[in-house]
């Protein structure tokens, strides 16, 4: 009888033990990826219009109008203007990419177009 229940919390402390193992390794497996760099988000969701070097002289880019991020028009805006414009769209051609992206990377990326200018 003595014996039984031995077993028995052998038994469950073993399942224990083995619950604990997978739920570390749910964990683990639930850990976020490497987040991706303002740079890579740009060159795929931005530089289709406005080309890697921010000039916009793209096809798409001459098609839409978009602006020189490197201008000195774009440039004299303040930050929260630019991500407002980011984040909510601009004109009938840029939509907004603050659902997409999250208003963290929004500034990221327009702290990237000011850093294009700087080049
Ligand atoms: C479909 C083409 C297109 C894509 C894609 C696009 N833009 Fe634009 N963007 C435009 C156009 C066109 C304008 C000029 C809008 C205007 O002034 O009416 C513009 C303007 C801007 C401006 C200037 C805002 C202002 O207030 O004048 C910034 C900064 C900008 N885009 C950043 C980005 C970033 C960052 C991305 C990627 C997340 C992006 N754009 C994606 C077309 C695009």
């Amino acid at each position: 009888m003595i014996k039984a229940i031995g077993f028995a919390r052998l038994v469950v402390s073993a399942g224990l033990a083995l619950a604990l193992i997978s739920g570390a390794e749910g964990v683990l497996r639930a850990s976020p990826l490497p987040q991706k760099s303002a740079q890579d988000v740009y060159l795929d969701k931005c530089s289709v219009c406005h080309a890697k070097d921010g000039s916009g002289n793209t096809a798409k880019g001459r098609k839409v109008k978009a602006k020189d991020l490197r201008s000195a028009e774009i440039q004299k805006m303040s930050d929260a203007d630019l991500i407002h414009d980011v984040a909510q769209g601009k004109g009938k051609d840029m939509d907004g990419f603050e659902k997409e992206l999250g208003a963290d990377m929004v500034k990221q990326l327009v702290a990237y177009c000011r850093s294009l200018a700087k080049q």
